[in-house]
């Protein structure tokens, strides 16, 4: 069912012509195609219910809201997360900027330290530079070993060192397809932890997408990720938040307006004690979050588990043709740490072609209807560290075939032609 014609007949793009070739949608990993069942939601709900909701007593205001609820509440249960624990953001990269303005600014003084990564995305980067700037807090930096694998001992030697307020790492690499263990690193962070909490914030914009996600079971305080990777629209997405940091105060709103509030007097105002409603400044992109919702229920129709599955297959299956290919050097990982142990990696291969520029390879693959993503991948610390200019990347969804990677390769046969002439 994964990847058949049939599931790629419920995603209208897919059977759009490119440069007169059937479209291979391979940039997954920048934002995925919508399902047909997801573009109706979001319709029907302009069609049918659309008015602010939670300040009106009219009918269309109740339904509005019993929509923004409902759709609320089915998001949470796809990641396990009490709907309480849900605060909806525009994407990922908003997500963990809430963490920095409503955790980070308030939370770490002068001295303490946070710990990023070498393989993070500039969403899990750059925000902590300007924490810094604010606060006067360090950041700390785990670096990568050559298959492009976070450097768990650098971790370690992190924790014993310094006074570490918050670990930030990705889950699931967008450049290298690497999976991190978060179990290891809470682990590590367990073993580390003195009087004051080490929080962690696992930026999940590439596994939610890829694997089944049980927030509770995680055990991080904060997993952000992003609606339009994971089939649903533009424009929202989540931050989940472990209760305990909610019903403190420790995370507390970072926007602030009409909505969230209780009581407000002149001198002073009051916060919704309703920890859903407490994050909601200003009138929320309802249609949005159903979509979303619709994208969560399909995806959960389809079973997360199979979906990792399916994605573990495809990952292989490039990785065995795309090393086939004399002129190509996989990045990241291609062998499991140990034999038996499952790849540590998913929903992406990248790779450097030794002869060709990646702009280049993405631009003779365009032209044969196949779309995939050349640069940076906003994961320019890493690409410095290695050496690397720019990679191609090929990503995967549920609806992508093995046929779509012999496509590719196929693709990449013509480069071959193109630079010989
Ligand atoms: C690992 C990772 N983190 C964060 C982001 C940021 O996502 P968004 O642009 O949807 O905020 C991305 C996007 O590619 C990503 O791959």
């Amino acid at each position: 069912m994964l990847g058949s014609q049939m599931l790629k007949s419920q995603f209208p793009i897919l059977s759009r012509y490119i440069n007169d070739k059937p479209l291979v949608y391979l940039d997954n990993a920048a934002t995925s195609q919508k399902p047909q069942g997801v573009i109706t939601a979001i319709s029907n709900y302009y069609t049918g219910h659309n008015a602010n909701v939670h300040r009106g007593v009219h009918r269309l205001s109740d339904e509005s809201t019993a929509v923004f609820e409902e759709s609320r509440n089915t998001i949470a249960k796809f990641f396990g997360a009490d709907s309480q624990e849900l605060i909806i953001t525009r994407n990922a990269t908003e997500a963990i900027n809430g963490v920095a303005y409503g955790w980070a600014d308030h939370i770490l003084k002068e001295g303490d330290v946070i710990v990023t990564s070498l393989m993070e995305h500039h969403a899990n980067f750059v925000v902590w530079q300007e924490v810094c700037k604010r606060t006067g807090a360090k950041l700390e930096l785990v670096g990568v070993d050559e298959n492009g694998r976070l450097r768990l001992d650098e971790l370690r030697q992190k924790l014993e060192i310094f006074p570490i307020k918050l670990v930030a790492l990705v889950h699931v690499s967008n450049a290298t397809g690497t999976v991190n263990s978060v179990k290891k690193i809470l682990q590590l962070i367990k073993q580390h932890q003195k009087d004051t909490p080490i929080r962690l914030l696992i930026d999940g914009a590439q596994s939610a997408p890829h694997m089944p996600i049980n927030f509770h079971q995680l055990g991080a305080d904060f997993y952000a990720f992003s609606g339009h990777k994971m089939l649903g629209p533009m424009g929202v997405g989540g931050l989940l938040v472990r209760k305990e940091l909610l019903e403190s105060g420790e995370m507390s709103p970072w926007l602030f307006g009409g909505g969230m509030i209780f009581s407000v007097l002149p001198a002073q105002t009051e916060f919704n004690p309703d920890l859903a409603e407490r994050f909601v400044a200003g009138t929320p992109d309802v249609a949005s979050v159903v979509g979303l919702a619709a994208a969560c229920e399909y995806l959960y129709q389809l079973d997360m588990r199979k979906i990792e599955q399916h994605d573990r297959e495809l990952v292989l299956y490039a990785l065995e043709k795309l090393q086939q290919i004399p002129e190509i050097k996989i990045i990241g990982p291609v062998k499991s740490l140990q034999t038996g142990q499952q790849l540590d990696r998913l929903g992406s291969v990248a790779f450097l072609h030794q002869a060709v520029h990646a702009h280049d390879v993405a631009q003779i693959l365009d032209s044969e209807g196949i779309a995939v993503r050349s640069g940076h991948h906003c994961t320019m610390p890493l690409h410095n560290y290695f050496g690397w200019q720019a990679t191609t990347r090929v990503s995967f969804q549920v609806y992508t075939s093995k046929n779509d990677i012999d496509s590719l390769v196929r693709g990449l046969e013509k480069i071959k032609q193109v630079f010989k002439s």
